[in-house]
């Protein structure tokens, strides 16, 4: 039985005051439930998609993973003790607080904590409303978004994703990042988006690289990009296309140092029709430095 999204992201960040302009005014996310630890930030009808955790890390702190059902989050708890990987059972204070029904935890090979869940609370009676007008995020079987994870150990943490919890490949793309220096990114697929996970096998300041949220629109994109200056974000590419996904996108500066990505039109993923290919470039146009 394999994961059926990335339900939830959490970061750990320092600057909460940046961070609530950043989510808020920028990205269109809504505010949701906080306590003293933590604040989450809505994308849908889901009681919480972003967390973001008070600490100093300034990188991702979590991913929740969404089992497709009670008996699949079962199925996922035996092939994970079948293959010896060990978890523990979330309390009662952890499900009331990533707003699910029952979770396990377990760390990837990177540390970083991964939390499998079923049972995600719905907010139906409180509607999304995004505070900065975007019409709508794509979410719904295809997830949150997707994450990039560097790493240098990339085999161990492809094992985990891919051996433990099903994650399929969907291309790779070859970078060339300096006249002696290439890498080749892994993209992988858990559902219809293109790449929930993509892995870089390279050493890096941070585990995440960025982290991708999808409009429904190139107009949601553009506003976004319109609302950098205001909100006092620091744009890292200009408006492009990737070979892959065929996202069209911006990536702009998180006040942790990490990016985000604003998107929209990726193409989907479908395993009966799918062909795994290889790209030479990440893009076909755009996603240029910008200020470098
Ligand atoms: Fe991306």
């Amino acid at each position: 039985m394999s994961i059926a999204s990335l339900g939830y992201v959490g970061f750990e960040v320092s600057d909460a005051g940046a961070w609530k302009i950043f989510m808020e005014d920028f990205l269109g996310l809504m505010r949701g439930a906080e306590d003293n630890e933590q604040v989450s930030y809505r994308m849908d009808e889901r009681a919480a998609r972003v967390f973001l955790l008070h600490g100093s890390r300034d990188d991702v702190a979590l991913v929740g993973l969404e089992a497709p059902s009670v008996t699949g989050f079962e199925a996922i708890k035996a092939s994970l003790a079948a293959r010896g990987v060990s978890f523990t059972q979330g309390d009662e204070d952890l499900k009331a607080k990533r707003h699910v029904a029952d979770l396990i935890r377990l760390k990837d090979p990177m540390g970083l904590d991964v939390e499998i869940y079923y049972g995600p609370t719905e907010l139906t009676n409180r509607p999304f409303n995004s505070p900065a007008g975007v019409s709508s995020f794509c979410t719904g079987d295809q997830g949150a978004g997707h994450v990039v994870l560097a790493s240098e150990d990339i085999d161990a943490v492809r094992g985990f994703y891919v051996d433990a919890l099903g994650f399929r490949l969907s291309d790779t793309i070859g970078m060339k990042l300096a006249p002696d220096f290439s890498i080749t990114l892994e993209f992988y697929h858990c559902n219809p988006r293109h790449h929930t996970l993509a892995l870089a096998g390279m050493p890096a300041p941070k585990r995440l690289h960025h982290f991708m949220v999808e409009m429904a629109s190139l107009d949601d994109v553009g506003f976004a990009l319109d609302r950098m200056a205001a909100c006092g974000v620091r744009q890292r590419t200009t408006l492009g296309k990737h070979t892959n996904d065929q996202m069209v996108s911006f990536y702009a500066e998180t006040p942790s140092g990490f990016e985000v990505e604003v998107g929209c039109a990726g193409i989907p993923v479908h395993d009966e029709t799918w062909r795994v290919t290889h790209h030479e470039a990440a893009s076909m146009w755009g996603h240029k430095p910008v200020g470098a």
